[in-house]
């Protein structure tokens, strides 16, 4: 495996390669959920290369950024067994100059959900995915559905800027018990990984009111509300596809998201119903 930290050095060296490139961008600290992304990516491209960058500019001021957890050696070695053939790991100024040009995210479905709560946090994921794909030009660039208005608003930004990567959704993988896998997980004592889990099982409760033929989103949101209760909830939604808003599910067409705080913990879960 190949550990690339500057830009320029990695685009002359994926020049030279040949055959489809499938790009896995994170933040490190990797878990099984990266870990799925890298072997859909591994059985569907013949070069892998994954990033590994803690991007300043999506974290808004007194948020997590400087406790994030980094775990570069042991991500290093996550990587080479994952069978990646690059690794990418720039830091901070290989990233960014001052004054510079910004993607910014759309008015209406940039701002709402996670990006109400956390306003500008998507300009910054999409400047710095922008910049990724123009580093790496991979053929396909994987992401997990758990981020689910992340994948949205990337799915967009490569349409709506004409870019030519096929961008591929990654199913979310979660614990045996349901809490779906998140790099901020390390942050939960063992109380609030309990508590936790009524995310995840409120999930599941709008899924199975669903199957039982419940399709009036702001009853299917009551019952959750009511469900995820005595934890802090910062949205409770349930939209199509497009991330629009609805007033009755359509089946296999819609998404259940809840964000909810568990301690000082912002914990994100979706199912696509
Ligand atoms: P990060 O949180 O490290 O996540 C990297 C990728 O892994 C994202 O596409 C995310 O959706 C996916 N992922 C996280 N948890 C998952 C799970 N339990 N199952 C499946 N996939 C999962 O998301 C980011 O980094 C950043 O915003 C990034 C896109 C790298 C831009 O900085």
């Amino acid at each position: 495996m190949k550990i690339i930290s500057n830009p320029r050095e990695l685009k002359n060296y994926l020049k030279e390669q040949k055959g489809s490139v499938g790009f896995v961008p994170t933040m490190g600290a990797l878990h099984d959920g990266h870990i799925s992304l890298i072997k859909n990516a591994r059985t569907q491209n013949d070069i892998v290369v994954v990033s590994i960058f803690v991007n300043p500019t999506q974290f808004l001021a007194g948020e997590d950024l400087e406790k994030y957890p980094r775990k570069d050696e042991s991500d290093k070695k996550i990587c080479q067994i994952s069978g990646v053939d690059v690794l990418f790991f720039p830091q901070v100024e290989d990233m960014y100059t001052d004054d510079e040009v910004r993607v910014v995210a759309p008015n209406v479905r940039g701002y709402t959900l996670e990006g109400h709560s956390r306003p500008g946090h998507f300009n910054g994921v999409l400047t710095v995915v922008m910049k990724l794909l123009n580093i790496v030009s991979p053929t396909r660039a994987y992401f997990g559905k758990k981020d689910a208005q992340q994948l949205n608003l990337i799915t967009l930004m490569v349409k709506q800027m004409f870019m030519s990567v096929e961008i591929v959704a990654v199913d979310t993988v979660r614990e045996k018990d349901g809490l779906a896998l998140s790099s901020r997980n390390v942050y939960l004592t063992q109380e609030q990984r309990k508590e936790a889990l009524k995310i995840s099982s409120s999930l599941y409760l709008a899924s199975n009111l669903i199957k039982q033929g419940v399709v009036d989103v702001e009853e299917i949101k009551t019952q959750m509300r009511k469900h995820l209760e005595p934890l802090e909830i910062v949205y409770v939604e349930i939209l199509n596809r497009d991330f629009e808003y609805i007033k009755e599910v359509e089946v296999a067409k819609s998404i259940v998201l809840v964000e909810a705080i568990v301690g000082t913990t912002r914990l994100l879960d979706n199912l696509w119903v």
